[in-house]
Formats: C-alpha cells, structure tokens, sequence
C-alpha cells in the first residue's frame, strides 16, 4: 500500500514500481534517515507540536529499529518505495499511531535532502582519512628519497635534474588541495533543509535550528524552494572526486611508466601486481592501470549529475533521485582507489641507480652548464648557443658534457674552465636548486616538514 493510496484508485504496475523505487540504492542511507527523523520528532515534541508520549514512543521506536538493523534482526524491506517510506512504515507498525505523527511538518523532499546530506558529511570524514593515508606514505617516501637524482621531464624529454623526494611531493601538494576542496565542500554540505517541507515551507511552528543542532549541523538553508532542490554540495563533493581521480591516475600513468623496462625506476611489490595467463616473464601493474581506467567512471557521475541539474525547474523533481547512484558510487570508487594505491605505494622498490643512469644520459645539465657561463658573464642567450652546439657535439661523437675535456669545452667558448665539471655535477645541479619549491634535498626535507606540520602527523 502506498503513502498516497487515498488518492489513487489501482495499484502502481510492478515493473513500474521498480523502475520508481530507490531502495535498492538508498538504502545505504538508513542510520541517517533515522537520525534525523529522531532529531525532527524531538523538536515536534519540544515545539508542542506533537505530545511528549507520542515523541518518546517514535524515539523509542526509531532507536529499535536503529539497534534491530545493526544487530541483523531487521532486514530492509526491498519493495518499499524508499528508505523513507521503508522507515516510517516499520516504526507505524511497531508502535501505531505515534508513527504516523512523525511526518508532521515534514516532506520526503526536505528529509531526503537532509540524508543525503548527512550520508555525505560521513564520506567527506571518510576521504578526508584516505587521502591522508595516502599524503602519509608520500611524505615519508620524499623524504627517504630527498637525495635520490632523477631526471625530471617535460614532453616526457628528459629536461633537467630533480630528486625523487621532489617528484613524490608535488603529487602532495596536489592530494593537500584535494583534502582542502573537502574540507570546504563539507562546510556548505553541513547545513540542514529540514524545515523547507514539500518545497513551500509549513505553517507549523518548527525550531529548525534546534533539529540542526541535534544533528551537528551548522545552520539551515535560508529558502524552502532551495533548501529542498540543492544538490549543489552533491556536484561539489563529485568535482573534489573528480580531481582526486586526476591526481591518482597522473600517479598511476608514471608507475606504469616507472615500472616498464624502458625506465625501471621502481618495481611493484607482487603482492599488487599481477602476471599473465600466456608470458610467463610477465608482471603487470594492473592496479595502477584500474585506478587510472576508473578515473572516467568518476568524471562521467560528475557530469551525469551536472547534466540532471541543468534543466530542472524549481523545486523538486524526481530527476533528483538519480543524485544517488552517482554520487555513491564517485564515492566508492574514489575510497577503494585511494586505499589500494597507498598500499601499493608504500611496497614499491625504488630503483635509484637506474633513476641516476637516465639523469646522467639526457644531457639533464644542460642548463646548469649555460649558467656556469652566464656566471662568468656571459649574457645568457649566448650561453644558451654555446652550450646547445656543445650537446650537438656530444650527440655526433658518441659523448656526454661530463666526458668531454676541456678542450672540446673551450673550442666553443673560451670562458669555459676546469670548474665547469663540478658546475654539472648532477648532485651539485640538484644540491644549488634551492629556490622556494625546488628540488634541492635541503627544500624537499623543508617542504615535506611543512606539509607534516600542516597535517598534524
Ligand atoms: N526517493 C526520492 C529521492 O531520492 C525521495 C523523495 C521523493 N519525493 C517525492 N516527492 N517523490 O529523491
């Protein structure tokens, strides 16, 4: 029987029942319908709008319920409507009418927006531990490998000179902005709609600051038509989703990288990686390969929810109940992506030798050697020259700038002189580099102590 049956003369087709219900998926949300409603029928209680007795018997009721589905005594009823409509008819038929007081004042579009609402704010906790988890593997990698030299690439050249500690913690910096974009969402999420009704208010007397307070909640919407047709907090914590799943597939594509023969930077631990049913010499990095493949599942719930928004007259419209899936499963994903990359991350075998032998064959120093010059004053664009029919030398005869004597050096500029090798030392190019955010092992310990003072490790 369903809530409107006063109104209706059949019963809703079967297949039509299930294409409309929403358990199957909200059902995840249940300990959060009850505490809000618990948090409602209290202040219906100290509002006067509904008894004491009745107040006390629907909390009574609820906190069974809450107890009976954590011990396993109470299934969830997957032919109801909703976790909404699941919740009410259990407590209306443990307790009878008292239940059926519990609506008052209320819509299943300001309580579902309140849900959702707090299901979120516990997933926001949740990421907010993950992504740590993960900055705390990083941060103790970069400053094991704050002396490690490797190359560091533009065009996936090899450009110049950076240590692995330096590499691991830019993708810090971008996981401590993930957890900020969190953190800020959070703030906006953790208001309560309770109080906007069907879309239109009510004329009871409600303290809706009191439900929200009761909930933890730092204030309430301030429109009834925005506070039950908001899913603004919904895109928001998709879009932070979304960049985490950037920021974890750029890191996947490099491991992947890393881990090839080509580079063999690092090795995975067998414990994440797999072999293959054919060559038997293989060992694959899968699990990098499926965070960076399911980064596009993320990016397409972001834009399914953005695209359900997009066309929907105020206030609510059933559209909004597509929010769920997708929002669950950015959510889902993100967490199981996060954990089994960090676990990943904190077993891999760092390859420093090959890392050192890469940053030695790309003419990585370069740079450092036309500033060798400009410090002798030479102005910088010459220096520039010089060098680069230096490098064009070297590649014609099978040499590098660190093989070359000082001849070779002098037949391109005669400014050139036997401190020029120490200049292009690859731990002195690394070891000078020590302007704000550099690569230098003193900048990359300074930045990783920064960033453990900033998150209290
Ligand atoms: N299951 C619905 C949702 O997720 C609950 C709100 C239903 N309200 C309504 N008027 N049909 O959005």
């Amino acid at each position: 029987m369903k809530l409107w049956a006063g109104r209706f003369k059949s019963e809703i087709d079967k297949k039509t029942n299930d294409f409309n219900s929403s358990i199957p998926f909200d059902c995840r949300m249940v300990n959060d319908d009850i505490k809000g409603s618990m948090a409602h029928a209290t202040m219906l209680g100290a509002q006067g709008i509904i008894s004491e007795a009745d107040r006390d018997t629907i909390l009574s009721g609820l906190q069974g319920i809450l107890d009976d589905i954590a011990s396993g005594a109470l299934e969830i009823d997957m032919t109801a409507e909703d976790v909404h409509t699941f919740v009410e008819a259990e407590l209306t038929s443990r307790v009878g009418d008292a239940g059926k007081r519990l609506h008052t004042a209320r819509s299943r579009n300001d309580q579902v927006a309140l849900d959702v609402r707090l299901y979120l704010l516990g997933k926001c906790d949740e990421l907010t531990t993950s992504v740590r988890s993960l900055l705390k593997v990083i941060t103790d990698k970069a400053e094991l490998y704050a002396d490690t030299v490797m190359p560091g690439y533009t065009h996936l050249q090899r450009a110049q000179p950076i240590t692995f500690g330096h590499h691991l913690m830019a993708y810090a910096e971008m996981f401590c902005r993930d957890l900020e974009r969190i953190a800020d969402c959070r703030k906006r999420m953790n208001i309560s709609p309770l109080g906007s009704a069907a879309l239109a208010g009510t004329t009871y007397p409600l303290d809706r600051e009191a439900v929200a307070k009761t909930l933890g909640m730092d204030g309430v919407t301030n429109n009834s038509l925005d506070g039950v047709s908001d899913r603004d907090f919904v895109v928001e914590l998709m879009s932070a989703c979304s960049l985490i799943m950037v920021h974890l597939s750029r890191f996947s594509e490099e491991m992947i990288l890393w881990c090839s023969w080509e580079f063999k930077f690092v090795e995975l631990d067998d414990a994440f990686s797999t072999g293959s049913s054919i060559m038997p010499q293989k060992k694959n990095p899968d699990i990098a390969e499926l965070v960076r493949g399911k980064s596009g599942r993320v990016f397409g719930d972001l834009v399914a929810m953005l695209t359900a928004l997009k066309g929907l007259p105020l206030a609510y419209n059933k559209d909004m109940q597509e929010d769920k899936e997708a929002v669950f499963d950015a959510v889902d994903t993100v967490l199981i992506c996060t954990d089994t990359f960090t676990a990943m991350l904190d077993t891999i075998s760092v390859y420093k030798d090959n890392m050192r032998a890469a940053a030695a064959k790309g003419f990585i120093n370069a740079t450092d050697c036309a500033d060798y010059l400009v410090g002798k004053g030479l102005p910088f664009r010459d220096a520039y020259k010089a060098v680069g029919s230096l490098v064009a030398y070297c590649i014609d005869n099978g040499k590098t700038l660190e093989t070359i004597s000082l001849d070779e050096y002098k037949s391109v500029c005669d400014m050139f002189d036997n401190d020029v090798y120490e200049a292009i030392n690859l731990d002195m190019c690394v070891k000078r580099r020590t302007v704000k955010g550099g690569p230098a092992p003193e900048c990359v310990r300074r930045e990783v102590a920064a960033m453990r003072e900033k998150l209290s490790f």
